[in-house]
């Protein structure tokens, strides 16, 4: 069962410039940081009430996050919805015909997650994550 949206993911130049607004203006705590090596990013969870806001720097050229950057500049990159059983929750949007990103949950920084391809979602990145 989906719960709740878990955070929403933003694609920024550098999470140090970033963290001048969304840490300091907005006085939004960071709860999390770390370079995730496979999708070639420094990535921050920042907590705002029960949700989340992600801040993607993309640190290796040529990967998602870099190309994104590189085609759209810094913005709006993909919505996370929280479940209680990722695996389970995957399987049930490939049985319902939905094109995914991730044919398994893998490690990513808000727990397990995997992604579903925006084409079967209307043009949004979505994101299931199992904390
Ligand atoms: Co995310």
């Amino acid at each position: 069962m989906l719960t709740k949206i878990h955070h929403i993911g933003i694609v920024v130049r550098s999470l140090d410039e970033a963290y001048a607004f969304y840490r300091d203006a907005l006085s939004l705590p960071v709860h999390k940081e770390a370079v995730i090596q496979d999708q070639g990013v420094r990535a921050a969870l920042l907590t705002i009430g029960e949700s989340e806001i992600e801040l993607l720097e993309p640190i290796t050229p040529g990967t998602g996050v870099a190309r994104f950057l590189a085609q759209r500049g810094e913005g709006l990159h993909h919505l996370c919805f929280e479940t209680d059983d990722v695996s389970q929750e995957l399987e049930t949007a490939k049985q319902r015909g939905v094109r995914l990103i991730d044919q398994q949950p893998r490690a990513g920084l808000a727990g397990m997650i995997c992604f579903l391809h925006p084409k079967s979602n209307h043009g949004v990145l979505i994101e299931y994550a199992q904390p």
